[in-house]
């Protein structure tokens, strides 16, 4: 089996690959019109991807394609209907990076509450400010809202509640044993953006989610009370966000995704966002552990190995 993977990939599961014969390039730079040339002169019947972006372009390329894979949870970088009308599966990996990302949202409300990076830049900058930096509310008691109870959301969930902090969440579902073991609340989205003194969005991105969080949303919020996007970057209004932030109506904010995200190839980010005051930004690295990357990578291998055997590829989100 012709194998192209056009991002990063474990070397692990590169080399489980091509131990079960698949004839596997990786290339990592691949993109846009390189990627649409290479998918149709590989001639490759499965390609993998993480961020790089795959359009009906590039699905329209490609004659031998059957299985389009995406190293990850989320797969809205994949013209997943494209990808339908020429019979082409697109598969996912959902619950492998969720403990990552899940941690990297512990991370954030520690690094909100605390001022952590205004601390670091602060010493760097040999400034001694340890009255300025002793006024952290800290985090026991404090509601954390979790918006989408999910796989993510629930391991968020069960950190936060190592915390003792006080748990609510909205979804469409109703998590009732989720409610039961971690004692987590089930309230209207509104009534969470009023409560709340953290709120962690775990949606997936597309036209529904869109800018769920506005201007409208932040005014319902506390001042005191902080935002964390590790989604996807649409579901939240960055610009409304930096205003929020600006006027004093919500505390601050964490994010690991935006709106417009450069390739992996690009070096530059000018998203006016990340220099508003309060608002603490990461590079989209939620799902970037190694833990993680080799439980996504192993998943890849099985999506392709079941395939192989002439079995239906597990995980098909579009047929
Ligand atoms: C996901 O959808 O699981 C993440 O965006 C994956 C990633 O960052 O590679």
């Amino acid at each position: 089996m012709k194998v192209l993977i056009a991002d990063k990939f474990e070397k692990a599961g590169q080399e489980k690959l091509q131990a079960l014969g698949c004839n596997v390039t990786l290339d990592a730079d691949l993109s846009g019109e390189s990627l649409r040339d290479a998918v149709r002169d590989s001639e490759c019947q499965v390609l993998v991807v993480r961020s790089t972006k795959v359009t009906p372009e590039i699905i329209e390329a490609a004659g031998h394609l059957e299985v389009i894979i995406r190293a990850g949870a989320g797969y809205d970088t994949i013209d997943t209907a494209a990808a339908k009308a020429r019979n082409i599966r697109v598969c996912n990996c959902p619950g492998k990076n969720s403990v990552a990302v899940a941690e990297l949202v512990m991370g954030m409300i520690l690094t909100l509450d605390r001022r952590i990076v205004d601390n670091t830049v602060d010493l760097r900058n040999g400034v001694w400010a340890k009255k300025q930096y002793s006024k952290a509310r800290g985090l026991k008691g404090r509601t954390l809202g979790v918006v989408g109870l999910g796989r993510i959301g629930y391991e968020v969930a069960r950190r936060a509640a190592s915390f003792d902090m006080n748990l609510i969440y909205s979804d469409v579902i109703e998590q009732k044993e989720m409610e039961q073991e971690l004692g987590i609340r089930k309230v209207s989205f509104d009534q969470l953006l009023a409560e709340a003194d953290f709120i962690t969005l775990h949606v997936p991105g597309g036209e529904k989610t869109k800018h769920m969080m506005s201007e409208a949303q932040f005014a319902r919020m506390k001042p005191t009370a902080f935002v964390i996007n590790c989604s996807r970057g649409g579901v939240l209004d960055q610009k409304a966000l930096a205003k929020a932030v600006e006027d004093g109506q919500i505390a601050g904010a964490g994010l690991d995704v935006y709106e417009m995200e450069p390739l992996v190839t690009d070096k530059e980010f000018k998203d006016p966002v990340v220099h508003t005051r309060n608002v603490y930004g990461t590079h989209h690295i939620g799902a970037s552990t190694e833990q993680a990357q080799l439980a996504v990578a192993d998943e890849v291998v099985r999506i392709i190995e079941t395939k192989m055997k002439g079995q239906e590829p597990p995980n098909c989100v579009n047929l």
